[in-house]
């Protein structure tokens, strides 16, 4: 176990960070802001100056979803590291992200399994900024409370292979929206190495598609836009997933095993 544990905040609803969390954080900041240019889209870069995000201070949750609010009409809203299914897809759906608090130690800094607060607030919030990426947010989260566990668990491959590990095809070349490549410099340099494979976007595909939480993914579906997210989710979904599960799985690029 990691032994980390959630925080809590004040009265105030601030989130109290000791001297050596902001320097983890500072240089969490500092090293992945250097490495994604050019690597990550400019609305995900444009997204990190528009909250304000810097190498200071681990930010607060209560002034991100201020600026949000005011940008997209989106928030944020801290939780524990896990919460049940149900509840985060609760929270998307009304354009709420829920963002665990702690973060990580400095013997951590390349990689934890558990989200921190620099995977929830760095990789996924600059994307908050953006008004067809939150519609997208929450037309998923509508989706899958509409569906209901027993197919939501097979919608949040459209989570993963998006929100946390897609790609857009941009005029300067491939680049990565997803909160997993953007808060780590592994993923980032795997993603945009060439040497990964990238299909085209579609959902039947994604829903089709096994992955790995615990390696860097061995493929990545590639979007144009954060609109073509959006129509995904215009057909029948629950049809769409029916059909997936006739077709099986296709087959995995890892180690079942490992
Ligand atoms: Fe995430």
């Amino acid at each position: 176990m990691s032994g980390y544990v959630s925080k809590v905040a004040d009265a105030d609803g601030r989130f109290a960070y000791d001297p050596e969390e902001d320097a983890v954080w500072g240089e969490l900041f500092a090293r992945q802001m250097k490495f994604l240019q050019g690597r990550m889209t400019g609305q995900y870069l444009d997204g990190v100056a528009r909250l304000g995000l810097n190498d200071r201070a681990v930010p607060q949750i209560r002034d991100i979803d201020a600026r949000l609010a005011a940008l997209t009409g989106a928030g944020v809203v801290g939780v524990p590291a896990i919460i049940p299914p149900a509840q985060f897809f609760d929270l998307l759906s009304l354009r709420k992200f829920p963002v665990a608090t702690f973060l990580r130690r400095r013997e951590d800094m390349d990689y934890i399994e558990e989200p921190d607060i620099f995977h929830e607030v760095f990789g996924h919030c600059p994307l908050l900024t953006d008004p067809d990426y939150v519609d997208f947010i929450e037309r998923f989260g509508k989706q899958a409370v509409v569906l209901g566990k027993t197919y939501s668990w097979r919608l949040f491959r459209l989570f993963w292979f998006t929100v946390e590990f897609g790609m857009m095809r941009t005029p300067e070349g491939l680049r990565g929206y997803g909160a997993g490549i953007a808060s780590s410099l592994s993923e980032a340099a795997h993603a945009t190495s060439g040497k990964a494979e990238m299909l085209p976007f579609d959902l039947l595909t994604v829903l089709r598609t096994p992955y790995r939480i615990d390696i860097v993914q061995p493929v990545y579906f590639v979007i144009d836009t954060f609109a073509q997210l959006v129509r995904s989710l215009d057909g029948d979904v629950r049809a769409t997933i029916d059909e997936a599960k006739r077709l099986g799985d296709l087959p995995a690029r890892f180690d079942q095993a490992a």
